[in-house]
């Protein structure tokens, strides 16, 4: 056979190894293993459907809240039956089965942003403990059958530090000093992300897989998977801090319906010592915070089966000292518009015999 004769069947069997790996199915048990994460919890359900206010006080009494409260969208949270009873989470097999309510999240028609529809709550692994520094949520979300993804929206992820307000609803750029969070988004079509509210320390702007807003969060693997509507998704977040906090060696990753989706290495997720993972972030909304991202209809998703793993050590992985000098981007474009605009000011004014 020629080269080229062995070349080509080398490379679809390269391709057919390539695509089998990336299709393994890693339940969340044993990636908490393999990132070494020993302690567990998960947030207890009612055996029953309960009324608003029943699923209200259920909560609050049992999900460990920060500020012992829901923070938003009390209204909209219902412990109901299963609107998708007769088909498997899509994943590995070794998953509990999930049995019983579920808790549906309603986004009246018309909402966007975090305080006009859909809700937020601070659920804490531990009220009295923050030594965790690394930390793995799995859980599973459906959406109603034909939802209309519009541009997009918030969902449940992960968060820590000692500042619970901070790190979400466009709340003023992270430093990393107070607060953390990482939760997921979903975009048009139902593309998948993570979606963080940490420092773009060390240019990570620039890396293919990040898309930097420019006021808030900071977009992780758009696209590298899409939600389906009208069945269950399960989904596995990992997040392992940066250490030392002047590392820039934190990561996250996610895995969908048990497949790997997304990793990024090289996040500077906290500046400052006080920042640790503290628990689940329950937060799902439309937006997005203008009426571009409004649901045109009322919607739902629903969520079960809420497990969390967490460990003291944090990412140990190498990492780059946070440039002190990425962080004056902003002022540095800034001069250089002052610039541009003095020398255009300049030309202007001798074209014309002034200068
Ligand atoms: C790094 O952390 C992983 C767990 O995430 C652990 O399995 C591994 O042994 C650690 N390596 C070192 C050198 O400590
Ligand atoms: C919370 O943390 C405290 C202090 O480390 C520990 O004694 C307690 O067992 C923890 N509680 C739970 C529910 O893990
Ligand atoms: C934003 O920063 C300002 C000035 O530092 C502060 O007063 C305000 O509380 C911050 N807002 C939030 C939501 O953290
Ligand atoms: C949603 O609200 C808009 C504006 O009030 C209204 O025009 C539309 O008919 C509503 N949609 C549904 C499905 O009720």
């Amino acid at each position: 056979m020629t080269r080229k004769g062995l070349f080509i069947p080398a490379l679809c069997y390269a391709l057919a190894v390539l695509e089998a790996a990336s299709a393994q199915l890693v339940a969340a048990d044993t990636l908490a293993s393999q990132y070494s994460m020993t302690t567990s919890t998960s947030m207890p359900f009612p055996s029953a459907t309960q009324s608003n206010s029943d699923t209200q006080s259920f909560i609050v009494s049992n999900w460990g809240l920060s500020r012992g409260r829901i923070q938003d969208g009390a209204p909209d949270l219902d412990f109901v039956n299963d609107p998708f009873p007769n088909d498997a989470t899509p994943g590995a097999s070794s998953n509990p089965k999930a049995s019983g309510p579920v808790l549906q999240i309603t986004y009246p028609n018309g909402s966007y942003s975090h305080d006009t529809g859909g809700a937020q709550l601070y659920s804490l692994w531990n009220t009295s403990d923050s030594s965790l520094l690394s930390m793995m949520v799995s859980y599973e979300i459906a959406f109603d059958s034909g939802f209309d993804w519009v541009q997009g929206g918030k969902l449940p992820g992960l968060r820590g530090g000692p500042n619970p307000d901070g790190c979400s609803g466009g709340s003023n750029v992270t430093d990393g000093s107070d607060c953390f969070s990482t939760r997921l988004m979903w975009r048009k079509q139902g593309e998948g992300e993570i979606y963080a509210y940490i420092p773009t320390s060390n240019g990570i702007c620039k890396d293919s897989n990040i898309i930097c807003n420019s006021d808030f969060g900071t977009s992780i693997g758009r696209g590298e998977f899409s939600f389906a509507s009208g069945q269950w998704n399960r989904i596995t977040l990992i997040v392992q801090l940066n250490n030392p906090v002047n590392v820039a060696n934190g990561f996250v990753s996610l895995y969908y319906n048990d497949v790997h989706a997304i990793s990024q290495q090289n996040l500077q997720l906290r500046s400052s010592d006080v920042v640790t993972a503290g628990g689940l972030y329950l937060s799902t909304f439309f937006g997005g915070n203008d009426p571009s991202w409004a649901t045109p209809n009322t919607a739902h998703t629903y969520l079960r089966n809420f497990r969390l793993w967490g460990s003291s050590s944090p990412s140990n992985s190498t990492g780059s000292k946070v440039n002190a000098a990425a962080r004056l981007t902003g002022l540095d474009s800034s001069l250089q518009s002052i610039s541009l605009c003095l020398i255009s000011v300049t030309v202007v004014l001798s074209t014309f015999g002034l200068l």
